[in-house]
């Protein structure tokens, strides 16, 4: 499987990246422009020593890739997804991990969304033979960008589709130390989101950054 990110210059496409190309995973890095796909690909290939991650323009990544990870800001999720539009292939999987928050006097709240959850508002916009799945919403960029950090924590997988659960589930059991679980259809998207929210605030509370979540007794 090659695994392709729509936003893969940000920190949190970065710091998945990383882990994936480490486990063996081909990775390519989208982004408009191509100077900043090339520095990031660049950036990762020397921090891990690998070649496995490349560079590329969105539109030129998205067909080329089985499994794409959506790293945008959560505003811009559905405007990159009809940018794209042209450029999807009937049986990708799209992954969703953005979370849809604000801070407000400091303290991060979720954005109220009349369709639930951002990943239900991105699957109104998902072409037709495209399955979406939400996942990694709860892993915070840092913890994944320090590679030498065990992950030691559950990642959460949801969707309509169990198969492209699967092949989500599949990409991060890969991963050491990063336990995938099924946390059912798509609307736990709307749980997922609040997780992360929790998981931002417990951070900021015991000043840390590192907060991310093992569910006990599974
Ligand atoms: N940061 C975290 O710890 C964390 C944890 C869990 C989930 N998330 C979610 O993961 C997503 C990415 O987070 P991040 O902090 O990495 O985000 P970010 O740095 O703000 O943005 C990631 C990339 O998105 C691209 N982008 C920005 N505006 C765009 C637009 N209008 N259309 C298309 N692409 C656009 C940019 O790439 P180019 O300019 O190169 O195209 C940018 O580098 C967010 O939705 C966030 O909620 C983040």
């Amino acid at each position: 499987v090659t695994v392709g990110f729509i936003g893969g210059t940000g920190p949190e496409a970065r710091g998945l990246a990383l882990r994936f190309v480490r486990a063996g995973i081909e990775v390519v890095l989208g982004s408009r422009t191509p100077d900043r796909a090339a520095r990031a690909a660049a950036e990762c290939r020397s921090r891990l020593g690998t070649m496995d991650v490349r560079g590329a323009l969105n539109r030129e990544m998205l067909p080329e890739c089985e499994v794409v990870f959506l790293t945008v800001p959560w505003e811009q999720a559905t405007g990159a997804v009809d940018t794209l539009r042209a450029e999807f292939r009937p049986g990708q999987v799209l992954v969703d991990v953005t979370v849809p928050l604000r801070f407000a006097a400091g303290t991060p709240e979720r954005v109220e969304l009349a369709e639930g959850s951002n990943a239900e508002r991105i699957a109104k916009h998902v072409p037709e033979g495209i399955e979406l799945v939400g996942a990694f919403k709860t892993e915070p960029a840092h913890v994944l960008g320090e590679i030498d950090l065990p992950l030691d924590c559950d990642t959460f997988v949801c969707g309509d589709s169990a198969a492209a659960k699967m092949k989500v589930m599949d990409i991060a059991a890969r991963v050491p130390g990063l336990r995938p679980l099924d946390a059912g259809p798509l609307v736990a998207a709307r749980t997922l989101e609040m997780m992360t929210v929790l998981a931002i605030q417990l951070n900021r509370s015991h000043r840390s950054k590192g907060g991310r979540f093992r569910i006990v007794g599974l």
